[in-house]
């Protein structure tokens, strides 16, 4: 299983994957961060389709088309704000990687890339939002496993690092 995991330091803007997974907010109209790179590669159309989506919840997931993205699809997931961690955080961002999961194997995806959902903007602490996204991923993988890779497209070198060590601890 764990070799369908690729962790690399890259812009997921870049990735030709079936689904890039943006960590957006509530309105689906976009934003900054990992969420604005995402609309500005796609293009116009993109919020187009997120606005007939009707916005989307915390911890849930709705799915677009990629448009000018070389990545087919695009997920998009509402992570929670960190405001210390006995918010319900830990439980609404493994709803994330869950229901994004879920959307790829409902949809036919075989592969998806995952950004560092809630932990930018949002204040996730990057080790406890990394050590929940592989977990999810673990039990993803063994539910789904027509799913043949799993990307964790980390923007810096720092987040690269920390994904890189969890990796060796939760897979061995
Ligand atoms: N490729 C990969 N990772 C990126 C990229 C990129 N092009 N750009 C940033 N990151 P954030 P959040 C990293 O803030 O915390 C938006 O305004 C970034 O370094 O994008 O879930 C939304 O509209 C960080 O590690 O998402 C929401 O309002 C990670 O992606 C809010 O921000 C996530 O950072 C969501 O906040």
């Amino acid at each position: 299983m764990k070799e369908k995991i690729e962790i690399i330091q890259t812009d997921i803007t870049l990735l030709a994957v079936d689904a890039i997974v943006n960590a957006a907010n509530r309105t689906l109209l976009g934003g900054g961060g990992v969420d604005g790179a995402i609309h500005r590669a796609a293009g116009p159309e993109l919020v187009e389709e997120c606005a007939t989506l009707m916005g989307c919840e915390t911890g849930d997931a709705k799915i677009t088309r990629g448009y000018r993205l070389p990545a087919g699809h695009v997920i998009h997931t509402v992570g929670p704000v960190w405001h210390g961690g006995d918010k319900g955080e830990p439980e609404l961002l493994a709803s994330c990687y869950r229901r994004s999961f879920r959307l790829a194997h409902e949809s036919g995806l075989k592969s998806l890339a995952f950004p560092a959902i809630s932990a930018g903007v949002y204040g996730y602490p990057m080790e406890r939002a990394c050590e929940i996204a592989l977990t999810e991923t673990r039990a993803a993988l063994a539910q789904y496993p027509e799913i043949e890779k799993v990307v964790f497209a980390l923007y810096s070198a720092e987040a690269l690092a920390i994904y890189r060590e969890k990796f060796d601890e939760i897979f061995g």
